[in-house]
């Protein structure tokens, strides 16, 4: 018997805790909704998404930020809509709305709340340049996971963080990633967290997925969203960006790059891209932080 997993109460407790999460806006969904609708267009997505004043504050935000590359800078919705295209709406959607979730202090894994968001929103821009550098097609769908691959720490936080040491021991003792020690100590992982929460917010089952597998081989070799998440996850810790007390306690596997048709050439320019990826996001987390 494993004597290191907590009583059952503590993973009644974090399932409780995830329940109260606030919703992630319905008004979200509503509008990729309309996004994908042949019959509708942007204008019918910009009436959406001016019932909520916070979120289009914080759309006209990201979309002058470096993370979307626009020439000019724009001040209106309906115009940053119009120049962001059907794929940028979507990206900059799930941003905006995932941000006041990843913007906070994870004490628990020693994380400020410029760290989740500043690791959370550079893996989700190094994950389209790696899409187009591997030729991943469905980019979309791997942005949204990435941004939102390590939300399972914002409810995890309070339970690893009596328990910190003792996971980082286990982990450098047996020398095993950090999520696997997290899970032996804890009794779950961020990962399997994050992806209950985001089944709770009715994501599709192929980003929860990715999200439950982005750091289980096992997992993650066995369809390719996933298999491009744990890679862009890896970059991400390898680049040191926005990393906690788990932050280098991941390691890059021969599977991972070998499912993806991926030699050592292709990944130092995967590296180099995620480089460049790395200071723009610094650039978005300046302008959100200030
Ligand atoms: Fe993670
Ligand atoms: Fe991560």
């Amino acid at each position: 018997m494993n004597t290191a997993i907590c009583p059952d109460f503590t993973l009644e407790a974090v399932y409780e805790s995830m329940a109260s999460l606030p919703v992630f806006p319905k008004i979200v969904h509503r509008a990729l909704k309309v996004l994908d609708d042949p019959n509708k267009n942007i204008t019918d997505v910009g009436k959406i998404i001016k019932l909520d004043h916070g979120l289009v504050a914080n759309i006209l935000k990201l979309t002058n930020s470096a993370m979307f590359g626009l020439s000019q800078q724009v001040s209106d919705l309906d115009t940053a809509l119009a120049l962001l295209g059907q794929n940028k709406i979507r990206e900059v959607l799930i941003a905006s709305a995932a941000m006041p979730y990843l913007a906070r202090d994870l004490n628990g894994y020693e994380m400020s709340p410029e760290d989740l968001c500043y690791h959370s929103i550079g893996c989700a821009m190094i994950s389209e340049v790696v899409s187009k550098r591997l030729g991943f097609a469905n980019s979309a769908e791997l942005f949204t996971a990435a941004i939102l691959h390590d939300i399972g720490k914002i409810v995890l936080d309070i339970y690893v963080g009596p328990r910190l040491m003792e996971v980082l021991d286990r982990s450098r003792r047996e020398d095993s990633d950090f999520s696997v020690a997290e899970w032996e100590v804890i009794g779950t992982d961020h990962a399997i967290a994050g992806s209950s929460i985001l089944q709770q917010w009715e994501f599709p089952r192929d980003i929860c997925r990715a999200v439950r597998a982005h750091h289980d081989p096992d997992l993650y070799i066995q369809d390719r969203l996933s298999a491009m998440l744990a890679l862009c996850n890896i970059l991400s810790v390898q680049l040191g960006l926005g990393v906690g007390a788990d932050g280098f306690r991941y390691r890059l596997s021969d599977q991972l790059l070998y499912v993806l048709d991926c030699d050592e050439k292709d990944y130092f320019k995967c590296l180099e891209d995620a480089v460049k990826a790395l200071e723009d996001a610094r650039d978005v987390i300046q302008l959100i932080f200030g």
